[in-house]
């Protein structure tokens, strides 16, 4: 066993132990003491605005309704700067113009540390995706960079095999019906995440597939504020995600055994790992890491890109003639009775793709803008610095909410509209930050803006869809995303679906 980490172990002497109920109270009392501790510190003069809680009190709504939770703190302390406590950590949070150029250029601030306090729903395994030292994260960032180049991205090696993925997966649906695109679409990118990411031995086995993605429900199901901020406590729930990340370590690790016991060497990312001759858990953190952060983002994105479409017609038509436009400008259309339409669109150029198609590419960026509930989180490194006048000190978290600019109604107009022609009111170069900004900005975004026109693109080519309503009427406007749903934005369940109808081409 190389790569044995001992979680089944760990996860077994936790299962027997149970939790005594001393343990818990304990727990509590503990708690409830750090709690009435951290609100009897005295702020220096500098420091942010306090808010008007005792901190155990803010555990609960920062990680369950964070998107009210933050507004009401700027709301209740009347400053665009303000603080509070997660156990012993401080947390700043930032708005405005200043502060956001400050947060995303700021040498001190660092994204990884930052996340810790947020990011319980990616697989933790230390030395493997986490307590990475600063050396084998910008290894790992510069392979994300080279699956991303040319070669690697063109069309043998992701776009057709994406394509066919689709394909396959949109067949599925039959002809007509209805669906929630949570569910199916995010499915879909699911597949295409593991596809780019990993390697043939999982992505060309739908059930080890789904089996993966069952697991990643898993831990984003039970991550609970008990489980992000206190990790070493043996709640039922942490010790679900224990077995759970220990299976999806399991599955990747099995799969970079069998290929290298075969001895055969395909054109796939793992390749890719192996030849570059990093050590074994470099390669299974990229693909443990890399796989979630890129398929919920991505498949975030997707699903509201459909979901506005379909309650925007004229929206979704121009992207459909702009696809159309594409196959004829390659002098495809005219073997569109023979070749289905994944195949033609196989053979348009990734340059294409990237560079001709404005109205996917505005439909992606005010899809980010409008739904995407991101709140940026960095912890100072230190020195410590000051943001708009008010005091970070070393060691403190900053959050920075996206909201605070893209639904900022001086700078996007009348902000919850969808309107993928609008322009920012205002000039400044951190007025859009949907794919981050200044020192920290998304690197996978390449590759996620070619999934995402990819799946968009055969779904507007093969089907008609419009949105309905919870009792199967049409609805004359798409849902409201739900902001304090950190990781999709999802409207309440069974509120929307998705109906669709096939076109008449082959997909
Ligand atoms: C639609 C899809 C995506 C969106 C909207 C998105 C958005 C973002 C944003 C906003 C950030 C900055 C976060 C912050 O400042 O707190 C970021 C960072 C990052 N993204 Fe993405 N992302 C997407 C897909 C992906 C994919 C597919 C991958 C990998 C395959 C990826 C890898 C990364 C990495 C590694 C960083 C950290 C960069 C750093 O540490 O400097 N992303 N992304």
């Amino acid at each position: 066993m190389p790569y044995s980490v001992g979680l089944q172990a760990a996860c077994a002497a936790l299962l027997s132990a149970g939790l005594p109920v001393l343990f818990t109270t304990a727990i509590i009392v503990l708690l409830v003491i750090i709690s009435v501790t951290s609100s009897l510190q005295k702020d220096v003069p500098d420091a942010p605005a306090r808010l008007p809680i005792y901190s155990l009190f803010a555990i609960i709504p920062f990680f369950r309704r964070r998107f009210d939770f933050l507004n009401w703190g700027f709301q209740a302390t009347g400053q665009s700067t303000f603080q509070f406590d997660l156990l012993r950590n401080k947390v700043i949070v930032v708005s405005g113009e200043s502060a956001r150029q400050a947060f995303f250029t700021a040498k001190g601030l660092d994204l990884t540390e930052g996340f810790k306090i947020l990011s319980g729903a990616i697989p933790m395994v230390r030395g493997v995706t986490s307590d990475l030292q600063t050396k084998r994260i910008s290894l790992i960032h510069k392979r994300l960079a080279a699956v991303q180049k040319n070669e690697q991205l063109s069309i043998s090696a992701v776009i057709r095999p994406m394509l066919e993925d689709s394909r396959r997966l949109m067949e599925s649906w039959g002809n007509s019906g209805c669906f929630d695109p949570f569910d199916n679409i995010y499915e879909l990118v699911f597949q295409l995440t593991v596809r780019s990411l990993s390697c043939t031995e999982i992505s060309d086995d739908p059930c080890l597939v789904s089996r993966l993605k069952k697991l990643y429900d898993t831990l984003d199901v039970g991550t609970t504020p008990a489980t992000v901020l206190l990790p070493w406590l043996p709640t039922p729930a942490m010790v679900k995600k224990l077995w759970a990340t220990k299976e999806i370590y399991d599955i990747v690790v099995a799969a970079i055994t069998a290929r290298e016991q075969s001895g055969v060497s395909k054109n796939d990312t793992l390749q890719m790992l192996l030849d570059s001759g990093d050590e074994k858990l470099v390669v299974v953190g990229f693909i443990m890491g890399l796989l979630i952060a890129g398929a919920r983002a991505t498949g975030t994105t997707a699903c509201w890109m459909l979901t506005f479409l379909g309650g925007h017609p004229e929206w979704r038509d121009k992207a459909k003639a702009e696809v159309e436009g594409l196959l004829a400008s390659q002098y495809l259309i005219q073997n569109s009775t023979i070749d289905s339409l994944s195949s033609q669109m196989a053979a348009i150029p990734l340059e294409t793709w990237e560079n001709e198609t404005p109205v996917l590419d505005s439909i992606i960026r005010e899809t980010l803008r409008v739904a995407q509930p991101h709140t940026a989180m960095r912890r100072n490194l230190g020195p410590e610095m000051h943001i708009d006048g008010k005091l970070i000190p070393s060691g403190s978290y900053v959050v920075y909410p996206f909201s605070d600019v893209h639904l900022n109604p001086d700078i996007y107009h009348d902000p919850w509209k969808f309107d993928p022609n609008r322009q920012p009111e205002t000039k400044s170069a951190y007025n859009y930050v949907g794919w981050g900004g200044g020192k920290t900005t998304c690197l996978g975004q390449r590759l996620a803006r070619v999934e995402l026109k990819i799946v968009t693109a055969l779904f507007l080519l093969g089907f008609r869809h419009c949105i309905v309503d919870g009792s199967g009427k049409v609805a004359r406007e798409p849902p409201l995303p739900n902001w304090n749903d950190i990781l999709l934005c999802r409207p309440p369940q069974g509120s929307f679906r998705v109906r669709y109808e096939r076109s008449g081409d082959m997909l």
